[in-house]
């Protein structure tokens, strides 16, 4: 179509010149001729004129096919990919779906298929089917939970599809090419490591500790709570209770109304392992008039930092936010161009986590040996969150 434009463009501009020139030139050769004939001279000019229009409606037309066509070569050419999403349970939820769908735009070349699986096992894995069957080119998934793979990712791996798993993991399949997300072991293991240097900061000498876990056989649970339980063990703590909240700010209330009633004024320590259940279980301790946060009866420890979660750190509410980054979507983004362009992306890639609190829970503390850094909560940093 681009050679079709050209041609017609230069035919046009011959023809229109050739005419031009016939009536430019013509004219000046004939000073004498009788005024009767000067209609007669002016015609090659008008006549010009008119190929010059027509010449000119043409080449738009074709301008125009040379826009439709590029617009669809073009689409034919993004990368499409589905996308089976936990759900919309948490703050952390929403930016983690936000960046994916900012980076996987059509703007920056790609076909997304977005499927909310509402925290549902079973709808997650028909997900993965239809994008099998629209036979898109990657399928990411954040497995709800970490086993029951398998079965499906063979029919992804049949289907030539390469998968990417993000976040959470899967632990009885091996069947994707890389996984992108946050180390839950080690963020359980730091607020325990952390609780334990506070504890000792702050002369409290016996931890009664309560856990409201995430979605069970999540990752994200599993590995929060076997690496605080591990220090726990190790310190000889009293875990007094671990019931899940499912990852919302209802179960988190929910469980924690009835830790407050089984458990009245036999707990000091509260973790929580997402913001959201952290929000829920303040409103039960608000009911309940139990007193928390930095100075006061119950230290309260929540994971993921989102911004929510560092505002109630500023508050005084949260004494220690350990942080999961939402944020892994521009490095799937490298593993596809990784992929795309023939490579071997990795298969593991760690998306790096911080440590919140105010600055009187800022204590020195490590984890398997390695000195963590912990931030201070301030304007800045909350601004600068997702
Ligand atoms: O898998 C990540 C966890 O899931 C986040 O901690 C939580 O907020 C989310 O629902």
């Amino acid at each position: 179509m681009k050679k079709k434009l050209i041609s017609m463009l230069l035919t046009g501009v011959m023809a229109a010149s050739l005419l031009a020139g016939c009536g430019g030139t013509a004219a000046p050769a004939a000073p004498a001729a009788p005024a009767a004939e000067a209609p007669a001279e002016e015609a090659p000019a008008e006549e010009a004129e008119e190929k010059v229009e027509e010449v000119a409606e043409d080449v738009e037309e074709a301008a125009e096919e040379v826009k439709e066509e590029a617009a669809d070569a073009g689409s034919g050419e993004l990368i499409s990919v589905g996308f089976a999403q936990v759900g919309h349970e948490s703050d952390w939820r929403t930016a983690s779906t936000k960046s994916c769908q900012d980076v996987f735009s059509k703007e920056n070349g790609y076909d997304l298929s977005f499927v909310d699986c509402d925290n549902d096992e079973a709808a997650q894995k028909e997900a993965v089917r239809s994008f099998i069957e629209q036979g898109v080119d990657y399928i990411i998934i954040d497995p709800i939970i970490a086993t029951g793979w398998d079965t499906v990712l063979t029919e992804c791996e049949d289907a030539g599809i390469p998968v990417i798993v993000i976040d959470r993991t899967i632990d009885d399949s091996d069947k994707y090419v890389s996984w992108v997300g946050s180390d839950f072991l080690t963020e359980g293991k730091a607020a325990g490591e952390w609780l334990k240097a506070y504890v000792d900061a702050q002369g409290i000498k016996e931890v009664n500790a309560l856990i409201i876990q995430g979605t069970i056989g999540s990752s994200a649970q599993i590995g929060r709570t076997d690496g605080f339980q591990e220090i726990a063990d190790r310190e000889g703590w009293t875990v007094l209770d671990k019931q899940t909240g499912d990852f919302t700010e209802a179960g988190g209330q929910e469980v924690m109304e009835s830790y407050c009633k089984s458990y009245a004024g036999k707990f000091n320590v509260v973790i929580c392992e997402n913001d959201n259940e952290a929000f829920g279980a303040m409103t039960a301790m608000d009911n309940a008039g139990v007193k928390y946060g930095p100075g006061n009866d119950v230290i309260l420890i929540s994971y993921d930092a989102c911004t929510a979660g560092l505002k109630e750190v500023q508050a005084g509410k949260i004494t220690a936010d350990f942080e999961c980054n939402p944020l892994a979507a521009p490095t799937v983004e490298g593993v596809i161009k990784t992929l795309e362009s023939g490579g071997t992306p990795e298969a593991q890639i760690l998306v790096p986590d911080n440590w919140y609190a105010l600055k009187d829970a800022i204590v020195d503390f490590s984890v398997d040996g390695n000195a963590q850094k912990m931030i201070e909560v301030t304007d800045e940093v909350i601004e600068a969150q997702y």
